[in-house]
């Protein structure tokens, strides 16, 4: 069952995974050739099979027409009417889910609560009554900056349900970086806490709100959520405690019935320039398909507890904590704090508690895991899981095994899923009781999604040679628009590939027909699973005034996937030092947040660049990773700096 079965192969990895008979015949798709046989229907009519789907939600009017293609932009299930929140709450409550746990939710220091289906609709109406008692209105937006507790979700919830669109920002990000992002979306309400617990310390998220505030200008009302009881400061007029405003709250609020195209969320994520990009989702789009991919992708079914270890300050808390799973009605297990809390075991002690049967977790999690040493897993019981996830970034074939043996006792299908905040929904996946798995590989597109590999002109690359992933069609669960800008949308993703939606991703495609994501070619590095710009740290970083230029490149690390290495330039012949770069480090995470702070910085006297003036950054990353530089370096404005670069290493 669990032996790894020898292929012929040009690859490097011949191990193949296929699924147990057992899993196979209790799953919701249960052999390749019925994937082929779905995937062959659904490309042959993409819009017949989303339209499928889409019929598992609850619609308050019927769509007329399921897709409105005026390239680049897409509307789908036009006509249709429905809410997202109606759909993960109120369509259960006349079914016998009414009181099954929605969300069991686990605090840093070992509180537990959990709230059925029931109870959490409860909460969401008076919260929405409490947004609607703020004068939040339909289309309006609200920021949610709250730590891993069920209110995130609660409001979330209540925002969809009256239809104002939220924007949640990671409790990661510095001030600076949430004033953008209230700025950007003309944020008019906060929702916040007094602070979180992460790995044993308090996050202190009212004051760091206090200190964007400052520089939001359309921000009318704050709502604060008590959760640590530390000391903040509420001013009055402004600032309105949750509780208080909950315990005043009407209980009653019905769904609005919102267009198919109305806006759910905004999530920022970082692009090649310094302004991280608001990503736009939908409703009806955007629901079919995180409901469809949670659970085929999972294998959902409705005994499980399912555990996604994701933040739902980014896109995989949103589709995979919350939204998904709840329009399934299914269990969601929900932990706030760090997996070395108060011990290394943290996570394998509450996979044992709970009886966790899936895990969605990312590499770089896995990676830690390992270095942390087994010892620590094999402490708990953790027979209960019976299906593992991977997301963010390319798995590396070690941890995969580690994966597979360790945590899934050989038994356990890993689904490795590609996808990002812009496509909203995963997209390349196996199916777990369909697809035979290979270490690395998140193998084939899932039904409906039609993607390719093609050259710069969008020839298609033969097999394993190596090209741009794109995608052939629209999906209903892809971005509509970057937030207000039109323009940076088409820019961005359908200007490089003639008629392609280009995802920002190198990737080739065996033959087997399964897609090995190679990484991104843009200039966005991946730390632990976290998007970032380059151009964005450096922004941060010539924003010091001791900082005359900078570049940013990532090096491959062997626990965060990849590191941000800098090299800067000082103004005035200044000299560089320790003491300034710590000092660099700490401005980078005031700009931006800690997640930002740079791993290696370099100080030199200029940085290599074309004749053109463009920083050779391929140079760069082969300093940062300590390899010797190769290829054609004459076009170098001056060969000695990249020599001095070498010299000057940390
Ligand atoms: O490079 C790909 C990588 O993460 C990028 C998307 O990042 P983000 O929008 O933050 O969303 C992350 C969670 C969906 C992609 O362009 N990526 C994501 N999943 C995988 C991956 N790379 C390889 N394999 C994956 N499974």
């Amino acid at each position: 069952m669990s032996d790894p079965i020898a292929i012929e192969s040009v690859l490097n990895e011949t191990r193949v995974f296929p699924p147990s008979q057992e899993f196979s015949a209790n799953a919701h798709i249960k052999s390749f050739e019925e994937y082929e046989k779905l995937y062959a229907e659904a490309e042959a009519d993409p819009e017949g099979f989303w339209a499928k789907q889409a019929e598992s939600l609850d619609w308050f009017k019927k769509w007329d027409t399921v897709l409105e293609w005026n390239e680049p932009f897409a509307k789908w299930f036009v006509g249709g009417t429905l809410n997202v929140s109606y759909n993960c709450l109120d369509r259960h409550l006349t079914t016998w889910r009414r009181n099954k746990a929605a969300i069991i939710w686990e605090g840093e220091p070992g509180e537990q609560r959990t709230l059925t289906y029931q109870q959490l609709y409860a909460e969401v109406c008076k919260f929405a009554n409490v947004l609607k008692g703020q004068n939040v209105k339909k289309g309006d937006r609200v920021a949610l900056y709250m730590p891993m507790v069920p209110e995130l979700a609660i409001a979330m919830l209540a925002c969809a349900r009256i239809g104002a669109t939220h924007t949640v920002i990671f409790g990661g990000f510095s001030a600076d970086a949430i004033a953008d992002r209230v700025n950007d979306g003309k944020v008019k309400l906060i929702v916040t806490a007094d602070g979180g617990y992460r790995r044993g310390a308090e996050v202190t998220l009212k004051n760091t709100i206090d200190n964007a505030l400052p520089n939001c200008p359309n921000v009318e009302a704050v709502i604060v959520f008590k959760r640590t009881g530390t000391k903040i400061n509420m001013s009055s007029g402004r600032d309105h405690w949750w509780h208080e405003l909950m315990a005043a709250a009407e209980t009653e609020c019905p769904a609005e019935e919102l267009d198919s195209e109305h806006p759910l969320y905004i999530l920022y994520t970082s692009g090649t320039t310094g302004k991280p990009k608001g990503i736009l989702h939908t409703t009806g789009g955007y629901l079919t398909q995180t409901a469809y991919t949670t659970k085929m992708v999972f294998d959902l079914r409705d005994e499980d507890i399912y555990w996604c270890t994701a933040d739902i300050g980014w896109v995989t808390g949103h589709s995979y904590v919350v939204y998904g799973p709840l329009a399934n009605g299914a269990t969601v297990l929900m932990y706030e704090g760090a997996p070395n809390y108060p011990d290394y075991d943290r996570f394998w002690d509450i996979i044992e508690r709970h009886r966790v049967n899936i895990l969605y977790t990312a590499p770089t999690a896995i990676r830690v895991f390992i270095r942390w040493g087994e010892s620590h897993v094999l402490k708990h019981d953790i027979s209960s899981l019976r299906l593992l996830g991977t997301v963010g970034e390319p798995i590396n074939p070690e941890a995969w095994m580690w994966y597979h043996h360790v945590i899934g006792k050989g038994k356990c299908p890993i689904v490795d899923t590609w996808w990002q905040t812009e496509t909203g929904a995963i997209m390349i996946s196996p199916l777990p009781g369909a697809t035979p798995t290979v270490p690395g590989t998140a193998t084939r597109p899932l039904p409906g999604i039609l993607l390719d590999i093609v050259s710069k002109s969008g020839e298609p690359a033969g097999d394993n040679e190596g090209g741009y992933l794109v995608a052939k069609h629209p999906w209903p669960s892809m971005l509509r628009t970057v937030y207000g800008d039109d323009e940076r949308y088409k820019k961005t993703y359908w200007s490089e590939i003639p008629n392609r939606y280009f995802a920002g991703d190198g990737a080739r495609r065996d033959e087997r027909g399964y897609y090995w994501i190679m990484g991104r070619v843009d200039d966005v590095i991946n730390v632990s699973g976290h998007r970032l710009g380059t151009a964005e740290v450096e922004s941060a970083l010539v924003s010091h005034e001791a900082v005359a230029e900078a570049a940013a490149v990532g090096r491959p690390d062997e626990v965060k996937g990849q590191a941000i290495s800098v090299f800067v330039t000082l103004e005035g012949g200044r000299k560089g030092d320790e003491a300034l770069k710590n000092e660099l480090r700490a401005h980078v995470a005031k700009e931006i947040g800690a997640l930002a702070k740079p791993d290696d910085i370099r100080f030199t006297d200029a940085l290599p660049k074309t004749r053109s003036g463009k920083i050779m950054r391929r140079l760069l990353r082969e300093v940062a990773a300590g390899a010797d530089v190769a290829g054609d370096v004459t076009t170098l404005e001056d060969l000695s700096v990249l020599e001095k670069l070498r010299d000057d290493e940390d």
